[in-house]
């Protein structure tokens, strides 16, 4: 039984939200159909328990089909009370120089992505192959005029086996290897579990500028990862290159799937809001104890409202001399430019730490 097995996951694994806010009356009081789609939803905490979240959305809509159930996981997770409201604004308030917390920040390796849904597919983790395969074409014809734009120009490479712009593998490996593409989430037991891997590699691919400040990943965890980095110390100069390449491909007729309440609609609820993951690497050697222990670091970044993950991204190591990501956690009911301010007053507060002692 469903509500037998997650049972035993709540008390196993308490930090599991999918089955911490799991309620069996609610879910028995859904029709055939709808307790199937929420299968779905959930199946991915279910045959991992040790996860965080546990659920993934399936369809745009299902934030408000489950609305009664899955508010109370974004909730906790997000840590919010009271009304839900997300209100966008890139405004970051002025010049954000990592430079001037320290000299020794001037080249930071900066990167802000959002991960954006649009609302005419369902979401990766419903798509059969040939939505895969359409959803691609239909942003190869917008690539087509980022291309075009001398501000972007560059180029789409695909792994879509017979696809005009498809790469060779070692290729692929390489622009891995670079940290511009993603992985093969196939390896990824939370992701494959929700079919949000499922016909790897088809329909996947990304978009890259000239400069290569500008990348569009197509067909990982949300349709579209959207994202602007550099290396340098301006932050708010990556934040408005994001925002004004954001318009430009909205300009191109993409609707993206958004919500009153939770923002922007993503397959996992740790992303709704913004949906944007802001981030700069920076060096702790004393914090992370050269890099050997990350996990040091966690609690006093979690007070500052900051993230740390290793150099390599989710569920990676420290690089070396110590090498972490930096990240504001908040994504939801706080504004794209407040997001800025907190990776800016993060990094100097972590700065002032590993200074310390
Ligand atoms: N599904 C995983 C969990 O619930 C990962 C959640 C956050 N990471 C992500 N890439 N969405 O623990």
């Amino acid at each position: 039984m469903l509500s037998e097995q997650i049972f035993r996951i709540q008390h196993q694994h308490p930090e599991n939200l999918m089955a911490r806010h799991f309620d069996a009356a609610y879910f028995n009081g859904l029709s055939p159909e709808l307790q199937a789609r929420l299968t779905r939803v959930i199946i991915t905490g279910m045959q991992n328990p040790d996860s965080q979240m546990g659920a993934y959305a399936m369809n745009p809509d299902d934030y408000d089909l489950f609305q009664p159930y899955l508010d109370k996981l974004i909730r906790d997770y997000h840590g919010i009370e009271g009304e839900l409201k997300q209100i966008s604004n890139w405004d970051s308030d002025g010049t954000l120089d990592l430079a001037s917390i320290d000299e020794s920040l001037s080249n930071s390796s900066m990167r802000v992505r959002v991960g954006r849904n649009l609302s005419n597919f369902p979401l990766p983790g419903a798509m059969t192959r040939d939505h895969r395969i359409a959803f691609e074409n239909s942003m190869i014809a917008v690539f087509k005029k980022l291309i075009a734009n001398p501000d972007f120009g560059g180029s789409y490479i695909s792994l879509t086996p017979g696809s005009s712009h498809e790469i060779s593998h070692e290729q692929y490996l390489q622009l891995v290897a670079e940290h511009k593409m993603f992985k093969d989430m196939s390896a990824d037991p939370y992701l494959s579990v929700a079919g949000i891997s499922s016909d790897w590699p088809y329909g996947r691919g990304m978009y890259i500028s000239a400069d290569e400040q500008f990348i569009i990943w197509v067909g990982e965890e949300d349709h579209l990862r959207i994202m602007a980095m550099k290396c340098g110390c301006l932050l708010n100069e990556v934040f408005d290159h994001l925002h004004v390449s954001l318009d430009f491909i909205e300009a191109q007729g993409l609707v993206f799937a958004r919500s009153e309440a939770y923002g922007y609609v993503t397959s996992c609820p740790t992303n709704l809001g913004t949906g944007m993951r802001a981030s700069l690497h920076i060096a702790l050697p004393r914090l992370t104890q050269n890099g050997s222990n990350v996990d040091l670091l966690k609690p006093v970044a979690k007070k500052l409202g900051l993230s740390v993950r290793g150099a390599g991204g989710e569920h990676t190591a420290a690089g070396a001399g110590g090498i972490v990501d930096l990240s504001p956690s908040a994504r939801l009911m706080v504004s794209e430019g407040e997001i800025a301010r907190k990776l800016y007053q993060g990094a100097k507060q972590m700065w002032a730490l590993e200074q310390q002692g």
